[in-house]
């Protein structure tokens, strides 16, 4: 069992004050950081690349994933890799070649994650599965923060749990879109373990107690799921 975790996005914090949220955030328990890369032709917004990353790597030392919502992907990834992200996840709709790329993430000594829209079949990806550290299932359009959650994604988490089952494999399932103290819940029961949040977390006052939260909240929708959230081995340290 994957432990349960929450990945705050920073797509949509105020970037000035990033470094005493960051230090409120560590102190909540915080141990991952979801960066949200977008060049304006995969998804219209522009983002932030490389040397963003690189500061907040030196500022932090919970582990950085890069969500690349970018064209041509391969042409990128080293740059990630060497900028201080630990996982590098890449969209399968973005490139021709994902087997290949899976394991060229790899070969840069970081974690591979493989991401699908919400109109993208499952199979898609069902070749690869035993390359990826982490499969991503949006549960939005990608390109905006602050959208609403998708609710066919939840029965894409169950069958992709059973896929995952079936063959013995325990990558991590990451959730993207619309998490909040209202939906996290079922998509615990779904099978997802990560779960990335932009306005559930850095949407108002206080997000070190928002972060805190909905922790708790999915946490202890897993041990009531009997699903032992806590105590399960720590991928992502
Ligand atoms: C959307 C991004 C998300 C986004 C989530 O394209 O990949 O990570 O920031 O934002 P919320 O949690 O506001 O839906
Ligand atoms: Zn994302």
């Amino acid at each position: 069992m994957n432990r349960i975790e929450i990945a705050p996005s920073i797509l949509n914090a105020d970037l000035l004050q990033l470094k005493g949220q960051l230090g409120r955030l560590e102190k909540a328990g915080l141990s991952i950081l979801h960066l949200d890369v977008m060049d304006g032709h995969f998804v219209p917004p522009l983002t932030f690349g490389p040397p963003l990353v690189s500061c907040l790597s030196r500022a932090t030392s919970v582990l950085l994933e890069a969500h690349l919502m970018v064209d041509r992907p391969e042409s990128l990834i080293r740059d990630f890799a060497e900028a201080g992200c630990k996982r590098v996840i890449v969209h399968v709709e973005a490139t021709r070649h994902p087997h290949r790329l899976l394991g060229a993430i790899r070969e840069l000594g970081v974690q591979a994650g493989v991401a699908l829209n919400p109109g993208t079949p499952l199979g898609a990806i069902d070749p690869c599965l035993h390359l990826a550290d982490l499969i991503l299932i949006m549960t939005v359009n990608p390109g905006w923060g602050g959208q609403s959650f998708i609710p066919e994604s939840l029965d894409r988490v169950r069958q992709l749990k059973g896929r995952l089952d079936e063959r013995g494999l325990t990558p991590h399932i990451e959730v993207d879109g619309g998490v909040n103290e209202e939906t996290i819940g079922d998509l615990v029961d779904a099978g997802a373990n990560l779960f990335v949040a932009g306005t559930a977390v850095f949407g108002g006052d206080n997000p070190a107690r928002r972060f805190r939260s909905l922790t708790r909240t999915a946490r202890d929708r897993a041990i009531q799921r009997g699903k032992g959230a806590g105590s399960g081995r720590k991928k992502t340290e």
